[in-house]
């Protein structure tokens, strides 16, 4: 069922009450005279304010701002020897979705300011939605899920004045230095696109891939811009912040109607299932990135956005993606971020959007659904009178599989609350120090300088100054000098609004 045939209003006539009668005004209450007071009975009016209370619905916590559009990926290299999901067979052409956001600013926040950018996708396969709920940089923060509700809250607002914080987002960054390698990414050029089509994305994660053999493989994903990568500088970001707020959902929307439809490349990663127990870095770990000489991109496909939505609220904000969406062919892995993700959006989506919120038709897929998920707020779509209980007498299918899945792995040991395996290569700051020396080139590499005193000197305070100083020595020696030179002198230039700005 296609999006458009949930329109619902008619273009004769006047308008009507909720339950489809004539509606008497929409400009003039009930009133006992021209000047007396309102009825209580005027039903219209009193449905009118009462629907209008609840119009809104929770944002996002966090990616509360964002915009998309639809469009198609299509299969164009034969990649059947990795995984047998039906979406990534060559030819294959896969209706999707696509939305874009910022993480740590609320609804109304401008879509320059610093942050690392939402990029989710929804693809509607013949065998069901698959989801992968990414970002534009190839790593995170932390990778463990218990602390991801402690980071967005620091990176969020304070509890007394509700103003956003450097001290406090540098406070959790120095004290889990793990966020070392994407904190330099947000803080180098790439922390300001330009726009949401100028920039790449990243699945982030380490997937896993079955082939029809139910051979598994590791994969990243990695989508290239098609319109090029270009960046703000900060001065830039901030006029546009304040001409604009906007600018990127504006951006999207005005390229797609223009006739201009962005496209990424999707290329991935493949590690072998079993080098995964020896490779020298731990390849579950959401902080570092796989070099692509040993594994280099094998390229898969294209993805196009071409048709914006006809109704924003309908559309995007009640779209629902999670990572925990997977079809045939693709499955999770042993990323302790990755299997907290599994849980958390969905159940977001409950308690933002409501019980039924696969029902509604930007989530539903576009196969036929038979899941036991009974009744519940808002249900729309049901199963008649067939069995509501497994196992039945009925003639209703049900779900059997017994013994090893297709796309598991083996996990052993006690149970412990602790930190990954540390593998020969594993530290935190190898990594960020490779991208500082071998991919910034100069000029890169003062505008990160610039950008990390400048937020340092606007409020953050020992003892997280003289951490965050260790830090970025740790990173990089002559970096981390440069870095406390100017803040020692205290003549950083204005860094751009968003993280690392108060
Ligand atoms: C344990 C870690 C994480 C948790 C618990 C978490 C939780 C959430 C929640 C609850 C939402 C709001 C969902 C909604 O209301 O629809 C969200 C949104 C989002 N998250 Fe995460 N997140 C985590 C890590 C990540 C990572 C590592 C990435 C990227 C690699 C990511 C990318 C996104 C994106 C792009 C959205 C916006 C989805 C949309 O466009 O609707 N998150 N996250």
């Amino acid at each position: 069922m296609s999006d458009e045939d949930h329109t619902q209003y008619e273009a004769k006539g006047h308008s009507t009450t909720g339950s489809g009668a004539p509606a008497q005004s929409d400009r003039n209450s009930l009133t006992i005279g021209p000047d007396g007071p309102i009825v209580l009975h005027d039903v219209h009016f009193l449905e009118q304010m009462a629907h209008f209370n609840r119009e809104k619905v929770p944002e996002r916590q966090p990616h509360a701002k964002g915009a998309g559009a639809f469009g198609t990926f299509e299969t164009t290299e034969d990649v059947s020897r990795y995984t047998k999901a039906a979406l990534f067979q060559k030819g294959t052409r896969t209706e999707m979705l696509a939305r874009f956001s910022t993480v740590a600013g609320e609804m109304g926040s401008p879509d320059t300011w610093r942050d690392v950018r939402g990029f989710s996708l929804k693809f509607y396969t013949s065998d069901g939605n698959y989801d992968l709920v990414g970002n534009n940089t190839p790593i995170f923060f932390v990778r463990d899920p218990m602390k991801f509700p402690h980071f967005i809250r620091s990176q969020k607002r304070l509890p007394d004045s509700g103003l956003r914080d450097n001290h406090m987002q540098w406070d959790f960054w120095t004290n889990n230095p793990e966020s070392a390698h994407q904190v330099t990414y947000l803080m180098g050029v790439r922390g300001l696109p330009r726009t949401w089509r100028h920039m790449n994305g990243y699945g982030s994660h380490t997937y896993m891939w079955v082939n029809a053999d139910g051979e598994r493989f590791w994969v990243k994903y990695h989508f290239h811009t098609q319109q090029g990568m270009e960046f703000f500088t900060n001065q830039e970001a901030a006029e546009m912040a304040g001409a604009d707020a906007d600018f990127h959902r504006r951006d999207l929307f005005d390229a797609i109607a223009r006739g201009e439809h962005p496209s990424w490349t999707l290329s991935v990663q493949v590690m072998p299932y079993e080098e995964a127990k020896t490779y020298r870095i731990n390849p579950f770990d959401l902080t570092k990135t796989w070099p692509h000489q040993d594994y280099p991109l094998i390229e898969v496909g294209r993805m196009t956005l071409d048709r914006n939505p006809d109704n924003f609220f309908a559309q995007i904000e009640q779209a629902a993606f999670s990572p925990g969406n997977t079809v045939p062919g693709i499955g999770l892995s042993p990323d302790k971020m990755l299997l907290g993700r599994a849980f958390a959006y969905n159940d977001a989506q409950r308690n933002r959007i409501g019980t039924n919120f696969h029902q509604l038709p930007v989530n539903q897929p576009k196969v036929p659904v038979n899941t036991y998920m009974f009744d519940g707020h808002m249900a729309y779509l049901h199963s008649g009178n067939a069995p509501v209980y497994v196992p039945n007498s009925g003639d209703r299918p049900w779900a059997d599989d017994e013994g090893p899945v297709n796309d598991g792995w083996e996990a052993d040991g006690a149970m412990v609350r602790s930190a990954y395996t540390l593998r020969p290569d594993d530290d935190d700051f190898s990594q960020p120090g490779i991208l500082v020396r071998d991919v910034f080139d100069d000029d890169q590499r003062q505008k990160l300088v610039d950008q990390v005193a400048g937020s340092l000197i606007s409020g953050v305070r020992e003892p997280v100054l003289g951490r965050a100083l260790d830090y970025w020595k740790s990173i990089d020696a002559d970096i981390g000098r440069r870095i406390e030179e100017k803040v020692r002198q205290g003549d950083a230039p204005e860094p751009a609004e968003g993280m690392g700005e108060g």
